[in-house]
């Protein structure tokens, strides 16, 4: 994609039942590195997140704490979801929340266009219900039951008895988009990703699909159904619209013809909503199809997906407080295979900070910017004649530089990371090589000495350009040391090309502090 393009990506909204842990902070991060990504290298950038507050899932949890929805739901997103932002550091240019007017006028207009045009009929439902889910169940989707629920059918995702409900609903002629559906999975092969996801997704869809039923009766903690307030609008239905509520559907075309269509990062257990309900909705409302739907793993804790409900949830301030929000991101982004499940644990987190961002990255930014400023007083030094070992330096940095940017394009996250570290690697190897201590100690050296520390610090440049979008705070105190200008302004994708200071200032502290704390268990 050409530096320029617009670049929307939204996460999915996130429960307000509950406060967060990290695998909801793991969505966000992911989706906000990228964000940083595109908008460093100057794509028209918007990051879009926010909370799903209608439904019976929220409204019984409100019920048992005795407080309205609404009330819950303030109370969820003021004291827990928009700190988590800050906790992890989220540069989101919007927070939507489907209590909203605009978001609930939006989906009256667009719910209404639909029934106008034909896509809404009435019809009676008996069928299985998840309130955990949200969602319809198919016998298929059900298993046994184990403990307190022996002998019962369970959602396979929340281990829950499922409840069986007879309604009157408003239906969705889902069905009708059937082939379009294959057909576009088909003419556009990366609009699921990655491949595990799509296939799913594909045999899903071949299977048959049923008319979606859209409406509740029952409760009314929802939006309302424009012809017939009797009903709420079914809560995936409503969640759903926040894309296109949130840039303006239906009453800023401007601003909506600017973002839409959007880059949607989802967990996989959420692909189906969004790879076959979401464009369908679309495309009866004869609207574009997102551009992608990327279905990533599950952070697991001990081998499980981890959740609140089974008692494995950890929140990410107990990580940040330990290890600081930029180490949180690193680790959550080098090491788990986008797209793959990855078990989280406190050994391996805290073996990554040490080895690789305190000692690896760390310091080698203290040892460079420490021996520019003994050796030059902290002038930057000009380099003289280049021999082939500098030489290879500059080659890292820029082939490093197109191997991040492109696998940033494939949302393969933790190999761009790992790219990058290739430079860290090369550094630290390039200077133990060339020992500029020794060259310090000669005095015919000092050419030599000088080329080899202006080497280095072009680099370490490069590495705080690469790596601000995966780690702002760090590499923001490293600019200020090197660097001229705003850090963010320098395109990522020619990182080598960064503008160094006249003069290096020390570091007051190393970037990645010891961490003396005791970890907590898991
Ligand atoms: N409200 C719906 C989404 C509506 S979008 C129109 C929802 N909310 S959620 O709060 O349950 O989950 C939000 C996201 O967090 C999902 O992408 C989900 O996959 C992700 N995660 C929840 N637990 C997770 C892990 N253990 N690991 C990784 N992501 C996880 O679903």
């Amino acid at each position: 994609m050409p530096a320029g393009d617009s670049f929307f990506i939204a996460t999915p909204i996130f429960y307000v039942n509950d406060v967060p842990h990290i695998g909801h902070a793991y969505t966000e991060v992911a989706a906000d590195v990228l964000a940083r990504w595109h908008r460093q290298r100057g794509d028209d950038t918007w990051l879009l997140t926010g909370t799903d507050e209608h439904g019976q899932k929220i409204l019984r949890t409100a019920t048992s704490h005795d407080v309205t929805p609404q009330a819950w739901a303030d109370k969820l997103v003021t004291e827990s979801w928009k700190p988590l932002l800050e906790t992890v550091d989220i540069s989101n240019d919007d927070f939507i929340r489907t209590t909203d007017e605009r978001h609930e006028k939006g989906v009256q207009r667009f719910l209404q266009k639909l029934h106008d045009d034909g896509y809404i009929y009435q019809g009676e439902f008996e069928g299985f219900y998840c309130v955990g889910c949200e969602e319809y169940k198919q016998p298929g989707d059900l298993v046994d039951g184990t403990g307190a629920f022996e002998g019962e059918q369970v959602c396979a995702i929340h281990s829950k008895p499922v409840e069986l409900l007879k309604e009157s609903n408003y239906f969705f002629r889902m069905s009708d988009f059937e082939q379009r559906l294959l057909d576009l999975y088909e003419s556009q092969p990366d609009f699921v990703q990655p491949e595990n996801v799509r296939n799913e997704i594909v045999q899903f869809v071949k299977q048959g699909l049923r008319d979606l039923s859209i409406s509740r009766q029952t409760f009314d903690w929802g939006v309302k159904v424009p012809w017939d307030e009797e009903h709420v609008v079914y809560v995936w239905f409503d969640a759903l619209l926040n894309y296109v509520t949130a840039i303006g559907y239906g009453v800023d075309d401007e601003q909506f013809d600017r973002r839409w269509p959007a880059v949607q990062l989802v967990g996989k257990d959420i692909a189906r909503f969004h790879a076959v309900i979401w464009p369908a909705m679309l495309m009866a409302a004869g609207l574009p199809v997102p551009k992608a739907v990327f279905g990533h793993g599950w952070l697991l804790v001990g081998g499980e997906k981890m959740s609140k409900s089974k008692l494995t949830g950890i929140a990410p301030q107990q990580i940040t407080d330990v290890f600081g929000a930029d180490a949180f991101r690193y680790y959550f982004m080098r090491a788990i295979t986008f797209g793959q499940d990855g078990n989280f644990s406190w050994e391996d987190i805290s073996a990554r900070y040490q080895a690789e961002l305190a000692n690896g990255f760390g310091n080698l930014a203290s040892r460079v910017i420490a021996m520019i400023t003994r050796y030059f007083d902290g002038t930057v030094p000009v380099a003289g004649e280049l021999t082939s070992a500098d030489l290879a330096v500059r080659e890292t940095e820029l082939r490093v530089t197109a191997a991040a940017d492109a696998a940033m394009d494939r949302f393969a996250i933790n190999e761009a990371l790992s790219s990058i570290w290739e430079l860290v690697d090369v550094l630290n190897g390039y200077i133990t090589e060339q020992e500029p201590w020794a060259l310090a100690k000669k005095d015919d050296q000092r050419e030599r000495l000088a080329t080899v520390l202006a080497t280095a610090l072009r680099g370490l440049g490069t590495l705080t350009v690469l790596l601000s979008p995966f780690m702002p705070t760090a590499t923001r105190t490293l600019w200020e040391a090197i660097g001229q200008g705003e850090l963010t302004s320098q395109p990522v994708d020619r990182a080598a090309e960064w503008s160094s200071a006249p003069t290096v200032q020390p570091l007051a502290a190393g970037l990645f502090p010891r961490i003396e704390q005791p970890e907590p268990a898991a």
